[in-house]
Parts: C-alpha cells; structure tokens; sequence
C-alpha cells in the first residue's frame, strides 16, 4: 500500500484576499465548491480497486481544527494529524513522517502531496504513482513528477534528464535536480530542452528517503527524531516536541535532499497540474468563456476581456465593466483591484499592508 502524506502547513500570499496567513489557499474553494485540501485528501483515497492508506497529516497548530473538519465534512477518515510546533518547512516534516511511519513499518512507500495544487485528472494520477512505484521497486529511487515546461519560471524546482522519454510515462533517472534557479539558468534550461519541472510530489520508500537525509541532511535526524520520539498525543492529534522541534534548520526537502541524491527519477505527468501559485492561474482554471472572462459568486460582466471577477460574499453584488486584463476579488473585508499583469506580485500587497500595521 501507499502511505500518503498531506503537507498542509505553507501560507500562500499570492492569492490575498482570498488566503490569508490564518487561513490559507488550502482551505478555500479556490475551485469549484471543495477546497483544495478536500480534493488533495479525496485523490488520496487512491484508485477504488487498491486504495491508499489513511493520510497522515503534517500541519500546524493555527490549522489543527480545520484540517479534520474539513476532510469530516467529505466523509474521509484522516489517519494521524501531526502538529508542528512551528514551521520548518518541507525537509523537516518529510522527513519527521518517515521516521513516523519507520516506527512500524520501514518498508512502506509514502506519497509526499503538498494540500494545496489543483490534479483533475485522479485517474492519471494514480497511474502515474503506480508507475513511481515500480521505479523504488526496482531500483530503490526517490521518485519525482515532472511537468512539461512552458516558461523560464523561477519558483519552482527542475529536472534534467538523463533520457529522452519513451512513450508511456514509465520512470526515467535524472541526472540533476535544480531547485529554485535564477532566470538566466531557468531560460537556459528551457531552451535546453531535456529538463520537466518538479511538481513538488514525490513517492520514496520510508527507509531510502531516511537513508537519504543521513546521507545529505544529517544534521536534522537528531532533533527531528527526538521530536517524533518525544511527541504527545492530545485530542486526536500527535503534537512534535516543541524543545526538540526548536532547534531544527529551516530548509525545504527540495534543497536538503533532492538537489544532492544521486539515486533520483521522475515520472514525466502530462495530465493537468496547477500549483494555483496566482490569481491568473486561478482565472485559466476558472473555465473563463471565449473572451477570457471567468466569474465566481454574485458577479455580472459587460464588455470584459481576460477577467478574473469573484465576489466572495454571497450577498453582494460585483459588477464590471469594460475591464481588460484585470483580476478583481471582493470579500466583505478586503478588495483586490490589479492589472492581470502584477498577478505574480500580490504578495508586495500583503507585505505593504503588513508594514503599513
Ligand atoms: N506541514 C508543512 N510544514 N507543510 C509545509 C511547510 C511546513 O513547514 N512548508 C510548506 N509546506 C507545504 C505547503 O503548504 C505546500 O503544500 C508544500 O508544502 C510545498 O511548499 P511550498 O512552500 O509551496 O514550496 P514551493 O512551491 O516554493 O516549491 C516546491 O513546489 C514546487 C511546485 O509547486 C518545490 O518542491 C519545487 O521544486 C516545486 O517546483
Ligand atoms: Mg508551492
């Protein structure tokens, strides 16, 4: 069976006003009706013929009610929840699940799936991490997803290849992992031609990803373990040890891990990924009509064009008019007005408030 692992505990800031630091863009129906917590957990379920264990949950303390109040709300049972007393990002809780789970069983293949990227297509999912599974099978790898690029984006992680892809999507090695590269590299890979970029989900048996971490992050395997060691179960939930969690490094898996292994692969997925990481990824998967105009809630639109417009309040009113190229988002509280364009700049707003008190 497959062991999925929710990472639920990042606050994105792009997205403001619709997700804030105390309620951010996993638990907000970004899309359609579900959030994308519940649609993350629901494609967790697995395929109906060889369903996936429980989700283990890895979140923070702001978030502990919400997260099983929403997966209670769509009838699924999560398995444990465990609190970080603080965020560390992503190497720390990977890596806190795994030795979790190497408590019973080190064999285990878990599924790392961050709560907050948009998969419509379940089915292909599923195949793709049963076709992970056959590459750590085999050769013992820690097993990316890759998505084919279309632009010199910098905020995410690449993959080169050490092959062209042959037909299917089995998994290929990599010959490198580049997290995070400026634009000059990003272009230069691009052009390249043989790099996918990282989804951010990776499959890995418990005990090869641990053998991992002893190998390239050693210096989180003390305080990490004695945290999981020495945490306390309270309310359904297994809360880390805060002393022990106090002292580990902040740092994503990503640079910790994956740009070092040697032993990598990446199941190259062609089926519709978003990491919903703006405001204009939201209005292209917003089903806009011919005219690019995409609506939610209360909203009529005259003479628009490549529009975002949602009223977040099922009371009121939005109305536009003649706008081009324009995201527009009204909560009863806070109302964002921005040229399609500044899309990726959103989080400048968020900090300008923050300093402004
Ligand atoms: N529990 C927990 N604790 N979850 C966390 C923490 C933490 O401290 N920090 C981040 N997360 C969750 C986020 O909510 C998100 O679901 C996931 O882990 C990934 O973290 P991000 O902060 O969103 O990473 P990123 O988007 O900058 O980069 C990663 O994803 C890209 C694709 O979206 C990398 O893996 C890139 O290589 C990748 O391309
Ligand atoms: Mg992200």
């Amino acid at each position: 069976t497959i062991h999925p692992i929710i990472l639920c505990g990042g606050s994105g800031t792009r997205l403001w006003p619709l997700s804030r630091k105390s309620y951010p863009k996993q638990f907000v129906p970004l899309i359609g009706d579900s959030s994308l917590l519940q649609d993350c957990a629901e494609r967790m379920q697995g395929p109906k013929d060889a369903p996936y264990a429980k989700p283990l949950i890895l979140t923070n303390d702001a978030f502990r009610f919400v997260v099983p109040e929403q997966l209670g709300a769509i009838g699924i049972d999560p398995g444990p929840i465990l609190i970080e007393p603080e965020g560390r990002n992503t190497a720390p809780a990977v890596l806190a699940a795994a030795l979790y789970l190497a408590a019973s069983n080190p064999d285990a293949i878990m599924l790392v799936a961050p709560s907050d990227h948009v998969i419509p297509d379940k089915a292909a999912f599923h195949q793709a991490v049963t076709e992970g599974a056959r590459a750590i099978s085999d050769r013992g790898d820690l097993v990316t997803f890759g998505i084919t690029p279309d632009r010199p984006e910098t905020g995410y992680g690449y993959l080169k290849l050490s092959h062209a892809p042959d037909t299917g999507n089995t998994a290929i090695a990599l010959d490198r992992f580049v997290e995070k590269p400026d634009l000059q590299n990003a272009q230069a890979m691009i052009a390249d031609g043989s790099y996918l970029w990282n989804s951010g989900i990776f499959l890995f048996a418990v005990k090869d990803i641990i053998a991992a971490f002893k190998e390239h992050a050693s210096a989180l395997l003390d305080p990490v373990g004695k945290a999981v060691r020495e945490a306390k179960a309270d309310l359904g939930f297994l809360r880390l040890d805060p002393q022990a969690w106090g002292t580990v490094e902040d740092i994503s898996i990503d640079y910790a891990v994956m740009e070092k292994a040697r032993n990598l692969s990446v199941v190259p997925y062609a089926s519709g990924w978003s990491d919903v990481g703006s405001w204009s990824a939201v209005q292209e998967l917003s089903n806009p009509d011919a005219d690019g105009v995409a609506t939610t809630g209360q909203v009529t639109t005259i003479d628009c064009r490549n529009v975002l417009v949602r009223s977040e309040t099922p009371t009121q009113e939005v109305v536009a008019m003649g706008l081009e190229n324009m995201i527009a988002v009204a909560m009863p509280d806070a109302v964002l007005v921005a040229s399609m364009d500044k899309a990726q700049d959103v989080k400048q707003a968020v900090a300008a408030l923050k300093a402004k008190g």
